[in-house]
């Protein structure tokens, strides 16, 4: 009976541990800014499990954003994304999702509270320095674009017992 307890509980950790994609866009990069979103990332206790720096070209950037096609910032958010390096990773984690979209802040970067990254460090769009995924679909098509299976690593943090047990 304790086994199955102990196994139900190892299901339900297991189920909270997402992979979502995080793009340091041009203007991260160009502004010195990647150390800065790396560092808040796995300070909060996340792990990177997948970076690299691409120039983001058109084809990717037509796929990244397809569900804005049509939106009147569609053009200059497309004209945006591939004018400079990007910086793009894999990040897992308890609920990393969520998680990592409260660091990262409101898409708005006005809106957007100070404490997060956008909140500190942007002031207009479409220049919000970070893409963060916003469901668990997304995060698997978006990583797709991006990554091979092959690039996204299997690793423990040596602080994983101090994070906490839920
Ligand atoms: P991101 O989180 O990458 O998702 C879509 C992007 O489109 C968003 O960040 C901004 O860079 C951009 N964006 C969203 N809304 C607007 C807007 N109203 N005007 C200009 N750019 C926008």
């Amino acid at each position: 009976m304790l086994y199955d307890i102990n196994f139900c509980f190892t299901i339900i950790k297991y189920s909270m541990i997402e992979k979502t994609l995080v793009i340091v866009k041009p203007d991260g990069v160009v502004r010195g800014l990647v150390g800065e979103v790396v560092k808040r990332i796995e300070k909060k206790g996340l792990k990177i499990v997948a970076m690299k720096m691409i120039w983001i070209n058109k084809r990717l950037a037509e796929k990244q954003y397809e569900m804005h096609k049509g939106k009147p910032f569609y053009e200059g958010l497309i004209k945006y994304i591939t004018s400079a390096p990007s910086v793009v990773m894999v990040v897992e984690g308890k609920e990393a999702i969520k998680v990592v979209r409260n660091l990262v802040g409101a898409t708005n970067p006005r809106e957007a509270l100070p404490g997060s990254i956008r909140g500190d460090f942007a002031i207009g769009l479409p220049n919000n320095i970070v893409h963060a995924s916003d469901s668990r679909k997304t995060a698997e098509r978006e990583i797709r674009i991006y990554f091979n299976d092959n690039e996204i690593y299997d690793y423990r943090r040596c602080d994983e017992e101090w994070l906490g047990e839920d």
